[in-house]
Formats: structure tokens, sequence, C-alpha cells
């Protein structure tokens, strides 16, 4: 095989309460074609100078590694990166990269991917297993680490529910979302978490679409990762207003999630609206729930 491609759908994580546990694979996606080549080459679409530096891509960069910790020497790739996940706005732009990196290496090198070498992999670039696997497996998924094993179910995710996220025009990095976050939480937040986190799967399993707005507050990150955020608050009121079920911020943010099953480009109007109304410029996408996560084609 000498020409691979890649698609890796976006993901949001967390979905309110189930801070770092669950993540929810969406149908926008970034495509990495590659082909084998003596040195590196990387054509960016849209166009983007700083990704065309290996030393700044992150897919080339997992690729190198991923290929090396197999035992393999690197020669080099000519890649076609087409980025349609805004970058550091809480859609897990990272892991698509991280994802496609180690599938092509896994398919050049003809080794199985199991879970182990997955995350053996994976977690040296980013350690969160609640954007990392929906962007592998797709749907959605609860994930945890204990001792270092990665534990995880898909779960069923209700067809009737379509996501409305909607991105500012400002970018927020993971580091600096994270470096916001308390070192612990009082019992009675953990309490407030546990019981809308185990709401919302009960919410989803039993189609009872109305918990979804209670079951997606949450104490643990976005009490104080929305003053980051001009007109979290507005925003989250306004997807309310217009008829969403539920809306939380999306993984690390700046971006906010709605879920909904109406009203989809109503409600996506309504947020950019109250993002307006504060100052942010924004745009929204309607996203299907993306079910079968990471496809690899082979093109030669
Ligand atoms: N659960 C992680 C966070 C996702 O919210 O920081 C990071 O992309």
């Amino acid at each position: 095989m000498k020409k691979l491609k890649v698609r890796v759908p976006a993901t949001t994580a967390n979905l309110g309460a189930g801070f770092d546990t669950f993540g929810l694979a969406l149908t926008l996606y970034n495509e990495f074609e590659v082909e084998e080549y003596d040195g590196v080459v990387i054509e960016t679409y849209p166009k983007n100078p700083f990704l065309e530096k290996p030393e700044n891509n992150l897919f080339v960069q997992v690729l190198k590694y991923a290929c090396e910790k197999r035992g393999k020497t690197f020669h080099g790739a000519k890649v076609k990166q087409t980025t349609n996940i805004p970058v550091a706005r809480g859609l897990g732009s990272s892991a698509t990269a991280i994802v496609a990196g180690i599938l092509v290496s896994s398919a050049v090198s003809k080794t199985e991917l199991t879970d182990e070498r997955f995350f053996e992999i994976a977690y040296r670039f980013e350690p969160h297993p609640d954007n990392l696997l929906p962007a592998w497996k797709g749907g959605f998924i609860t994930a945890l680490v204990d001792e270092g094993r990665t534990y995880y179910q898909k779960l069923e995710f209700p067809t009737e529910i379509k996501a409305v996220v909607v991105v500012p025009d400002f970018e927020l990095s993971t580091e600096k979302a994270r470096s916001v976050l308390p070192e612990s939480i009082p019992l009675k937040d953990g309490i407030f978490n546990l019981q809308r986190a185990s709401l919302f799967i009960a919410a989803l399993t039993s189609r009872n679409f109305e918990l979804l707005k209670v079951a997606m507050d949450d104490r643990f990150h976005q009490p104080y990762r929305k003053k980051l955020i001009p007109g979290f608050d507005d925003v989250v009121a306004s997807a309310i207003e217009s008829g969403a079920a539920g809306a939380s911020l999306s993984g690390a943010g700046p971006t906010v999630l709605a879920l909904a099953t109406e009203n989809f480009d109503g409600i996506g109007r309504a947020m950019v609206e109250a993002f307006n109304k504060n100052g942010i410029s924004a745009r929204y996408h309607v996203l299907e729930v993306d079910r079968s996560g990471a496809q690899l084609q082979i093109l030669e």
C-alpha cells in the first residue's frame, strides 16, 4: 500500500457533568491523505503555513513516533491535510491528528491495532480518552483510566438527538482551560456531578430528554472555565429558551454544545446572537452523531 486516506470525526467531551469521562463523535471531519515519500512534504487545506512545518504538525509527529515505536525507521511522507474542525475550540481537533497518525502507522506496518498499542502511543500526545476514543471508535463513549489501563464502553445514543455546536471566534487551549480548575472540589459538588452524570445516562437510555437540561449542569469545570468565555451563561440560556434539551461547554471550550430534537437552526442562531451580544462573533453547525469513528481507506 502506497497511498492511504483517513477521515476522523470531531468530538465533544464532558457533555456537562461527565467531566473527563463522556465523549461523543460528531459528523464534522478532518482528513489526512498520506503517500510514501523520502522526506516530509505537507500540503494543508485550507492553507496553514504553520502546520506545513513537520515539527508543528501533530499528525506527522504521531506517525513518526508510532513507526519508531514499532521498530521501523520513518523515512518521510507526503501528506495532504484537510482541516474542517476548528482548532483549539473544544472539538477534538488534536485527537483527529493523533488517531489518524496511529491508524496509518498500524496499516503501513500491518500490525493489529490493540487498545494497548493505541493508548501507549496516544497518551504520549494527549491524556484524554474522552476525546481519543470517540474520534477512533465513533458514537457516545464513557471512559476511565485506572492504574494505566483504559476501561470504556460505547453506548447507544438516540438517533433523534442532534448536536448544535456554536464556535466562538477565539481560541482557548486545553492547557489554559485546565489551569483555571481547582486542585480539589467540595463533597457537595462531587455529589452534584455524580447525580447529574448518572441522570444523563438514564435520560438517554429511557429517551426522557426533558432530564437533559438539569443533567448537563456541572460544578467541576464549567463554573471556572466560563470566566474565560464571555457570555457563556447567556449562550446556554438562549439554547434552552429556543428549545434545546440541554447545553454545556464542548470539551475544554470555548465552543458551546446544545443537544436538541427540534428547531436546530433556531437554536444555533439564538446562541450565535447571545455570543454577539457579549461582543464575540461565532458560527454554528448542526451535526449528527458519527457512529463509525475513524475510517481508513487504501487508495493505491
Ligand atoms: N475532558 C477534557 C477537558 C477534554 O475538559 O479538559 C479536553 O479536550
